[in-house]
């Protein structure tokens, strides 16, 4: 990866239809910014623009900065663009909505729904008490919902992490980033090297395509919860497979949670896949087993996150009416 930054986007800069307001993110692949359409909503817009391919020095338009890497551009574009065709058919208060995407600059913008909260790595971070059993069981209930839709989309996600796991400011987990959700479930789709995150990406995705499946994100899904656990990410599966040193979520716990709280995880993040929950929906049904009161269908599920209020929840929203706006 180059060391190299692009220039984002100036504030006021327009955008077809959106005026940029601010840049959100800035990562290797791509720049977020908070913008407004013309009716005045907010919306999150995400450029395209791998650091180590491309220039923007001055002015909006991309220069490739050589010809052996506008091929590898042309192609990140393209599958740049199947992720918003493919985010663009799923509709699911789990799962960050997209609304348009263009090509204008010379590369590609894919418009979201503006999400107003942080990043669960935010929560993770700065609530380290705060994350009890009963809260994490129905975190991950949630956000399996929204899973449950990707993969009956034929998608896998592929990067799983807490930096790409939204809290809105009414507590429901939020489904972002899915830049590594290039590979489908079909065969006929391209297949391409997907992105991982280290500690988080399952063992075969250091491997070869064949075994991948929704157990991928399953094994990531444990990673997460994890870290919500024990503050810190598990060793990187591809380390464990030479040496399994994985230091058990149970001997690194924050606080106290039941047994069956760590085998769930413990089953998540086997190196052998077929010994994980093969769908989220099976992984959903264990996270409810222990959970009292818990809402028998998914809309209850919904509407319950919307208007709970427990500590976490409460403390969120003071901090993000603080912080945002
Ligand atoms: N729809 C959105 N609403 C609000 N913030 C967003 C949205 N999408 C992305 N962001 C912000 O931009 C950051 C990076 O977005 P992400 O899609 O994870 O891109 P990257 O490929 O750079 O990781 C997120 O952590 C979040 O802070
Ligand atoms: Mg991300």
């Amino acid at each position: 990866m180059s060391s190299q930054t692009n220039q984002p986007l100036p504030d006021g800069y327009q955008l077809n239809n959106y005026t940029i307001e601010k840049l959100l993110s800035s990562g290797g692949f791509s720049i977020v910014y908070l913008a407004r359409d013309e009716t005045g909503k907010p919306v999150a817009i995400k450029e395209y623009l791998p650091a180590a391919l491309v220039i923007r020095a001055d002015g909006a338009e991309v220069k490739i900065n050589s010809d052996e890497n506008l091929a590898v551009f042309r192609h990140g574009l393209k599958c740049f663009f199947e992720e918003g065709r493919s985010l663009a058919t799923i509709s699911h208060p789990n799962i960050v909505g997209v609304e348009n995407f263009f090509r204008a600059n010379e590369t590609v913008y894919m418009v979201m729904q503006y999400v107003r909260g942080r990043t669960l790595q935010f929560h993770i971070q700065r609530h380290r008490h705060e994350f009890t059993e009963s809260f994490i069981r129905r975190l991950f209930t949630h956000l399996l919902n929204g899973l449950r839709e990707v993969h009956a989309k034929k998608l896998l996600h592929l990067d799983i992490k807490p930096a790409n796991i939204y809290i809105t400011m009414e507590g429901k987990p939020v489904l972002l980033d899915f830049g590594a959700a290039r590979q489908a479930l079909t065969s006929d789709a391209p297949r391409l090297r997907p992105m991982y995150t280290a500690g988080y990406a399952a063992p075969e995705q250091y491997r070869n395509f064949d075994d991948l499946g929704p157990w991928s994100d399953i094994y990531a899904v444990g990673a997460t919860m994890y870290t919500c656990i024990t503050g810190v990410h598990p060793q990187p599966a591809n380390e464990r497979e030479k040496e399994d040193q994985m230091i058990p979520a149970k001997e690194l716990a924050r606080q106290n949670y039941s047994d069956d709280m760590y085998e769930i995880v413990d089953m998540c993040l086997k190196l052998d896949h077929l010994g994980r929950p093969q769908t989220a929906f099976e992984l959903q049904k264990a996270l409810m087993k222990d959970v009292k009161d818990m809402p028998r269908n998914e809309e209850e599920m919904v509407e319950e996150t919307e208007v709970q209020d427990d500590s976490l929840a409460g403390r969120l929203r003071k901090t993000l009416n603080r912080k945002i706006f």
